[in-house]
């Protein structure tokens, strides 16, 4: 198994990622075996196709490094990384700008809602981006994608352009990565709209839990998260009309490692009264211990620097020889 992923350093490191992602990163660097891999790197070019403070940025780039560490990424056994380090991403991305259409691009709903109505004024990397993140995959022959379900659609559009390129050039080259998507966790929501996931780039920090909150925002937090009035039911297909009650109760069974049906059998007939504060003690019981070695690790710059130098060196040999033979594959 060769298994790769990405996260974009920007911002803090939230629920969201951690239970959709970061979780099931670390689980599968847990179970791998002799002759797996594991790749994980900092989408640092992603994260330019939208505007980047430079100061804050690098900054930012280095605490998500050390937020990783924390949830247990060891970059020992996998292998962490800058995504600038590693030349060969953007080198793949342009060979892959030859196989990708338009039309599959045009399809992609990440773009069109962080574009928004203001399609015209967008960055051509936010418009090429899945080009990037199929490049950053097939580089590698992933196997396997461990991403939240609104990644979903770019790994499929990574397989696309894999097979029409193999196709194409009449080779079998590239691997055709597989989506890992948790069965529980694979979107959490905002905590202030449960139609919309819970983000980085939402303006208001309320909406999202962010590892590393105290326990009081945590609490505070979960306090004022949007609800309804009912109490909750004790059949988890009744949480399907009710998307901000569904979330709650999806967060506890995700950190409590239960299924919904099970949270709603402990808290049925009980209004949010009593379930939020039961789920703000599980959830600064669970963060917590990461919030206090990230806040550890993240003092030692020089540190997290000599990892990710090192990372990118193993990654950069891997990569080598796959980068090689597309530049073949093309008759360049
Ligand atoms: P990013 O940085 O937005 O998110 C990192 C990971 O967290 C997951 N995630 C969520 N899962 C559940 N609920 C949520 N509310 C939620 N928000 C985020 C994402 O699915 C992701 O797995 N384009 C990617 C980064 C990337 C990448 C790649 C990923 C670049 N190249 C190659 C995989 C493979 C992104 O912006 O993720």
């Amino acid at each position: 198994m060769r298994i790769v992923s990405g996260i974009q350093p920007t911002g803090n490191l939230h629920l969201g990622n951690y239970l959709g992602a970061i979780r099931n990163w670390v689980a599968m660097q847990e179970a791998m075996g002799p002759g797996d891999d594991c790749l994980f790197f900092l989408a640092d070019l992603h994260a330019i196709s939208e505007h980047q403070e430079p100061i804050a940025f690098a900054r930012g780039i280095r605490e998500m490094a050390a937020a990783l560490i924390a949830c247990g990424i060891d970059p020992e056994r996998a292998i962490l990384f800058r995504q600038r380090d590693v030349a060969a991403h953007v080198q793949l991305q342009w060979l892959l700008n030859g196989t990708a259409r338009v039309g599959w691009l045009d399809r992609m709903t990440q773009f069109k809602s962080k574009s928004g109505k203001n399609r015209e004024g967008s960055s051509v990397a936010l418009y090429t981006y899945p080009v990037l993140q199929a490049a950053d995959v097939l580089l590698y022959q992933a196997t396997h994608v461990p991403v939240g379900e609104d990644q979903k659609q770019h790994l499929e559009l990574a397989r696309d352009i894999a097979a029409k390129f193999n196709t194409d050039t009449g080779t079998d080259l590239f691997t055709l990565p597989e989506p890992i998507i948790p069965p529980g966790a694979a979107r959490v929501m905002s905590l202030r709209d449960g139609s919309a996931k819970m983000s980085k780039s939402d303006p208001s920090d309320m909406s999202r839990i962010n590892l590393i909150d105290d326990a009081d925002t945590i609490a505070q937090k979960l306090r004022k998260a949007r609800t309804d009035p009912e109490p909750l039911p004790d059949d988890p297909a009744l949480l399907d009309a009710r998307p901000e009650a569904k979330n709650l109760v999806s967060i506890y069974a995700a950190l409590a490692g239960e299924t919904n049906a099970q949270v709603l059998q402990r808290f049925a007939g009980q209004g949010f009264g009593a379930f939020k504060p039961a789920l703000a003690d599980l959830a600064v019981a669970r963060l917590a211990p990461i919030a206090a070695r990230l806040t550890e690790l993240v003092r030692d710059t020089a540190e997290l620097d000599r990892l990710l130098a090192r990372g990118a060196e193993r990654a950069r040999a891997i990569a080598a020889p796959t980068l090689a033979k597309a530049y073949q594959a093309l008759g360049l």
